[in-house]
């Protein structure tokens, strides 16, 4: 079980609270386990065994499974990229490939998570800004529970993106912006009119959203014994980073992991909008950090160019506290390694995925990583929601006649 607690004024809330802010202060809650209640419970269920998100239910703050909204998100493989590793010169590189979840991103955690709250909470209508991806979870899912879903798009969103969504049901608004916080701050006041369900994913609007994605980490400690040196993670509002951080150390708590044998976590943006790299760097306080946007977006990893790193509450620790970094790479290098990922791997990423290639890349170069260390790449994203930026360096198809001479000749000269 579970409590919710406000970390302005400390306010207490159980299973029962319908808000996803504090009642009293509109402060950002956050979700507390009893882990001496859940510790007995939790050594049944570290069985080895990775089967799904579900399986961590006691882990989870969702009162009643029977409101368990599922399509078998979780229980993704780790694949060792051999090729690629090597090419990198590195001993083992490691790809846990969120990309291949029912809707094509790690989001499908987070929002089977907070669709099946929100219907444990009898909400009839959910509201989420979103780059593309998080949108088309909650559209899937809420669809499923018999929920309404209003997604409000940048208008950066590429097309298969908007697609996806509308295909699963969602009603898409693209906002004429293409600051994703910009439209998260209308999503806010559109929940307040509408009484609706807020599915941003970050937790200052929605905690629920965070700790769904615990469960990589959780996954990540069944499938890799011992732990890997470093784990490589996107960072857009930091939900990701900050959620894999909070997992290790629910790990540490449970008397399952030391506190030394937690990897060091590495985040990923992009050059064109890094302000969770500028604020490490920089050392800035928190208040700073969620108080200053980034000024220009000027990036193809749309699902990064998060202007403000909302979730930067438990992103700037999961770095700091695991002796990490923050590093941000350029397109050109972002464009490349998916090229690298998917030609000799067969695993084929949008760009907001393989930024984390084009990091490893890099840290390996600077000697930030070495050779001998165990990296981890998470895989966030697959490539056939954002084709455009890839079309343009990728060899377009050779065209012939129907003649076998011209389609030897063709042939001779690829192999
Ligand atoms: C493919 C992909 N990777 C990584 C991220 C970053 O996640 P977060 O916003 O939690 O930092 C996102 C966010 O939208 C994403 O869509
Ligand atoms: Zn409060």
């Amino acid at each position: 079980m579970f409590t919710l607690r406000c970390l302005r004024c400390n306010f207490l809330a159980g299973v029962e609270e319908r808000g996803l802010t504090c009642p009293l202060c509109h402060g950002q809650l956050v979700i507390e386990y009893d882990y001496d209640a859940i510790a007995e419970k939790a050594r049944e269920v570290f069985d080895g065994h990775v089967t799904g998100m579900w399986k961590y239910l006691p882990l989870l703050p969702l009162a009643d499974m029977r409101n368990i909204v599922t399509m078998g998100e979780g229980g993704t493989r780790v694949v060792r990229a051999a090729n690629l590793g090597r090419y990198l010169g590195l001993s083992q590189l490691l790809l846990k490939i969120e990309a291949w979840n029912p809707t094509g991103s790690h989001k499908d955690r987070q929002i089977s998570l907070a669709t099946s709250r929100a219907l444990e909470l009898r909400y009839q209508l959910a509201l989420t800004s979103s780059s593309g991806n998080v949108g088309a979870a909650v559209a899937a899912y809420t669809s499923r529970a018999g929920i309404k879903s209003v997604i409000m798009v940048p208008n950066v969103i590429p097309e298969e993106k908007m697609i996806q969504i509308s295909a699963y049901g969602g009603f898409v608004v693209v906002v004429d912006t293409p600051d994703n916080v910009e439209v998260a701050n209308l999503v806010e006041k559109l929940v307040k009119e509408f009484g609706a369900y807020d599915m941003v994913t970050a937790a200052p609007h929605n905690p629920y959203t965070l700790e769904a994605g615990r469960t990589i980490a959780f996954e990540i400690f069944e499938q890799i014994k011992p732990l890997p040196d470093i784990i490589v993670t996107p960072v857009g509002g930091g939900g990701l980073l900050g959620s894999l951080w909070k997992g290790f150390t629910d790990l540490v708590k449970l008397g399952f992991v030391d506190e030394k044998e937690i990897p060091r976590l590495v985040g990923v943006q992009a050059e064109g909008c890094q302000p969770f790299v500028r604020a490490v760097r920089e050392r800035w306080p928190l208040e700073k950090v969620l108080n200053t946007p980034w000024e220009q977006i000027r990036t193809i990893c749309t699902a990064l160019a998060d202007t403000i790193p909302l979730d930067a509450m438990a992103a700037i620790p999961a770095v700091k506290e695991t002796g990490g970094t923050a590093i941000a790479v350029s397109d050109a290098e972002t464009l490349e390694a998916g090229k690298l990922l998917s030609s000799m791997e067969g695993i084929f990423a949008e760009p907001s995925s393989n930024v984390c290639i084009a990091a490893i890349r890099r840290l390996v170069e600077a000697g930030w990583i070495k050779s001998s260390d165990r990296v981890l790449s998470l895989v966030t994203g697959t490539g056939l929601k954002d084709l455009r930026s890839i079309r343009a360096v990728i060899s377009p198809p050779t065209k012939i006649r129907p003649s076998l001479g011209e389609a030897v000749s063709i042939i001779r000269q690829f192999i």
